[in-house]
C-alpha cells in the first residue's frame, strides 16, 4: 500500500477515535466562561420506533440526482423549544416516552489559540451527540450536564449539530422503571458552544475547610498536565491573594488563613467576588463561605446548632405542566419557599438546574441536592452502580463552589439488602472522593411503629455511615396513628441528628370536607394532619429538621383519582395554580417560630 494511503488512514483512524470521546471533566463555571447560546428553536423528528439511526438522519442528506430521495428532512417539520421539555410543548408528546431527534445549524468561527467546547445542562433522559454528521459524544442521566470538546471538529461557519434524544424508562436506569414524577423528555436545559483559551483553568474548588472556621481551602486543576505553573485565587474584598504553583498534574492547593470573614447563612447569605487566574485564563465567580457540621445530634452552621426548616419541590412548572428551566421559573418557586419562611430546600429527587442552585445561594437557602436514586434501583447492576457514581461527579462537579449545598442526598427510599449497601456505600465513598465538605445523607421509608415497645423504631444498618439520617413518614395519611402524636415515642437513630424529609397528605384546593377523613381530599384534613404531626415532632429528641411533602401538587402518572388528582400528586402546600392552601399556614405558622 502507497506510503500516502497508509498516512491517510492513519489520520482518518485518529479523528475517528477523537470524536469517540466521552464527555470529559467539567469545566467549572460555565456561566463564568466566554460562551454562545445554543438555545432556541430547533427542528425535531419524533421517532417512535427508534429507526434514525439506522436511516442516518444526523447525516442530513439532501437529493441531488433526480433518482435520490429521503424518507426525512428536518426543515419543515417539528420545531421544539431548548431548552424545555417536549411533553408540555405538543399534546401529542404529553405521554411521550420513546426518541426524538433534535437538529439545529450554528455559526462558528474556530481560532488557533483557542478550545471549543458543546456544554449540555441536562438532557433527559439519555442522548448522542452528532456534529457535522459524525458521533461525537453520549450521555445518560437526565440531571446532571455533560461536554465534549469540538475544537478539531468545527467548520469555519456552519456546522449542523444533532441530539438524539431518549427518555424511555428502563430498568437499569437511574431512576427506573416507575417514580412518583413526571418523564419528561427533551433538551430540557441550556445548552452552550463554550470557548476557553488553549490552556486554560478546568477545574477549582474554593470552601472554607469543613471544621475550620477561617481556613480557606482552594485547588485549581488546569487544562494541561504542567508542573510550574503559577496561579492565584484573590478576594479583593478580603484582601486576600493566594499564590500557588501547579505539580505534575496541572493541579495546585493550598490554604490560608483570613480574618473578617463574613460567613454565608440562611439569615446574612454573604457573597464574595473571587478571581481565580493563571498565565493564560482568569474567571470570576461569587463565592460564599460558611462551615457545617454534625457534632453529636446537632448540626452546626457556622459553630451554632440550626433547626432546618426545610420544604421540597420538583423541577417543574405545575402552571406550565412543564420541566422549570429558567431564572424566571426558578424564581417562582424560591419566591413560594421564601413565603413560607424555611432555610433549606429539598431538590427533589434530582439535581436541578444551575439558576435554581445559583438563585437559592443569592437569597439565603442551604440545600438538599441529591441524585434521583429513588425505590426499585436495581443495586445488583454494575453499569447501574456505574452510572450512580458519575451522576453524583456530575452533581458535585458542578455545584462543588455552592455554599448553599449543604447536604449531599444518595439515595430515597430504598430497602435493606447486601447489594443495596454494597451499592450505596461505594457511592458514598465516590462522593468523598471529590468532596468531604458537605453532609451525606439519604431518605428512608423505614419507620415502624413497635406495637411491643409502643414506640417508633427503625433498623438499618447503612444508617451508620451518614451524617445525618432523614425519614419519610407519612403519619395521618399513610400510616393511621397508632397512638395520639403527643404520646408518640420514636427511637430512631437516638446518636444521630434526624430530619423528617417528607411527611403530609394529599388535599384538593377548595375541597372542603371533614377533617377526620382522609378519602374527603379535603383542606381541613391536610391542615388536622400537619397539626397533627407538628405535635408529634415535639416528640421527636434527636430531630433537627422537617420538610413537608411538598410545596406544590405535581405531576405524576400514577395518581389517577379521577375528581381529586387527575394525574397530579396533591400534597402540595400550594396547588397546581398557585393557591396556598390551609395547611400552608400552618407551616408558615410554625417556621416562625422555629426561627425565632
Ligand atoms: C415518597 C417519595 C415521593 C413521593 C411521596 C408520595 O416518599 O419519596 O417522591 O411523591 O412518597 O407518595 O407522595
Amino acid at each position: 500500500m502507497k506510503t500516502r494511503h497508509f498516512l491517510w488512514i492513519c489520520l482518518f483512524a485518529l479523528a475517528a477515535v477523537a470524536v469517540r470521546s466521552n464527555a470529559q471533566d467539567l469545566i467549572t463555571n460555565v456561566y463564568g466562561r466566554n460562551r454562545v447560546s445554543l438555545n432556541g428553536k430547533w427542528n425535531a423528528i419524533v421517532d417512535l420506533y427508534d429507526q434514525g439511526e439506522r436511516m442516518k438522519l444526523y447525516e442530513n442528506r439532501k437529493p441531488v440526482g433526480n433518482t435520490d430521495f429521503y424518507e426525512y428532512a428536518f426543515e419543515g417539520g417539528l420545531r421544539l423549544n431548548v431548552p424545555g421539555d417536549w411533553n408540555s410543548q405538543l399534546s401529542e408528546l404529553n405521554y411521550y416516552e420513546g426518541t426524538v431527534w433534535y437538529a439545529r445549524h450554528f455559526e462558528a468561527l474556530p481560532q488557533t489559540d483557542q478550545r471549543q467546547f458543546l456544554y449540555f445542562a441536562a438532557v433527559s433522559y439519555r442522548c448522542k451527540v452528532y456534529l457535522n454528521g459524525k458521533f461525537i459524544t453520549e450521555h445518560e442521566g437526565g440531571f446532571t450536564p455533560f461536554q465534549v470538546e469540538v475544537t478539531q471538529l468545527l467548520n469555519k461557519g456552519d456546522n449542523f449539530l444533532v441530539v438524539q434524544v431518549n427518555n424511555r424508562r428502563s430498568q437499569d436506569a437511574i431512576p427506573a422503571l416507575a417514580f412518583d414524577w413526571w418523564n419528561y423528555g427533551g433538551i430540557t436545559r441550556d445548552v452552550w458552544l463554550v470557548t476557553t483559551p488553549q490552556r486554560f483553568i478546568m477545574e477549582y474548588f474554593v470552601q472554607l475547610d469543613k471544621c475550620d472556621s477561617d481556613k480557606l481551602v482552594a485547588c485549581v486543576q488546569l487544562s494541561e498536565k504542567r508542573a510550574g505553573e503559577t496561579v492565584s485565587v484573590s478576594i479583593p474584598e478580603l484582601k486576600m491573594n493566594m499564590e500557588m504553583t501547579t505539580d505534575a498534574d496541572g493541579k495546585a492547593e493550598s490554604v490560608c488563613q483570613v480574618k473578617r470573614l463574613q460567613r454565608w447563612s440562611p439569615d446574612t447569605p454573604k457573597l464574595y467576588q473571587v478571581y481565580i487566574t493563571s498565565a493564560t485564563d482568569r474567571v470570576e465567580e461569587e463565592i460564599g463561605f460558611r462551615n457545617i457540621m454534625v457534632k453529636g445530634t446537632d448540626i452546626y452552621l457556622n459553630d451554632k446548632p440550626i433547626f432546618m426548616c426545610s420544604v421540597s419541590f420538583h423541577e417543574e412548572i405545575p402552571q406550565r405542566k412543564g420541566r422549570a428551566f429558567s431564572e424566571a421559573d426558578a424564581a417562582m418557586l424560591l419566591h413560594e419557599a421564601k413565603a413560607l419562611g424555611v432555610n433549606m430546600i429539598r431538590l427533589a429527587h434530582y439535581p436541578q438546574n444551575e439558576y435554581t442552585v445559583r438563585m437559592a445561594e443569592k437569597m439565603g437557602f442551604i440545600l438538599w441536592q441529591e441524585i434521583p436514586i429513588w425505590q426499585g434501583i436495581d443495586f445488583a447492576d454494575r453499569g447501574t452502580q456505574k452510572k450512580a457514581q458519575q451522576m453524583l461527579a456530575e452533581m458535585i462537579k458542578r455545584d462543588q463552589n455552592r455554599c448553599a449545598v449543604g447536604y449531599w442526598g444518595i439515595a430515597n427510599e430504598t430497602q435493606p439488602s447486601k447489594e443495596r449497601n454494597e451499592f450505596l456505600s461505594s457511592l458514598l465513598e465516590a462522593g468523598k472522593q471529590i468532596d468531604t465538605t458537605r453532609l451525606y445523607v439519604a431518605a428512608f421509608d423505614l419507620v415502624r411503629f413497635n406495637e411491643q415497645k409502643q414506640r417508633f423504631v427503625m433498623e438499618d444498618e447503612f444508617t451508620a455511615k451518614l451524617d445525618v439520617v432523614a425519614v419519610n413518614k407519612y403519619m395521618g395519611w399513610y400510616h393511621p396513628w397508632p397512638v395520639k402524636p403527643d404520646d408518640a415515642i420514636w427511637e430512631v437513630v437516638s446518636d444521630k441528628p434526624l430530619i423528617i424529609s417528607e411527611f403530609g397528605g394529599e388535599a384538593l384546593k377548595g375541597q372542603s370536607g371533614n377533617a377526620q377523613v382522609a378519602s374527603s381530599w379535603s383542606e381541613e384534613y391536610q391542615e388536622q394532619l400537619y397539626l397533627d404531626n407538628i405535635r408529634m415532632f415535639e416528640q421527636i429528641p434527636n430531630l433537627r429538621g422537617v420538610s413537608p411533602w411538598v410545596l406544590f401538587d405535581f405531576r405524576s402518572p400514577f395518581r389517577f383519582h379521577p375528581t381529586h388528582q387527575e394525574g397530579w400528586n396533591r400534597k402540595g402546600l400550594v396547588s397546581d395554580r398557585g393557591e396556598r392552601k390551609k395547611a400552608w399556614y400552618v407551616m408558615r405558622d410554625f417556621f416562625e417560630k422555629k426561627r425565632k
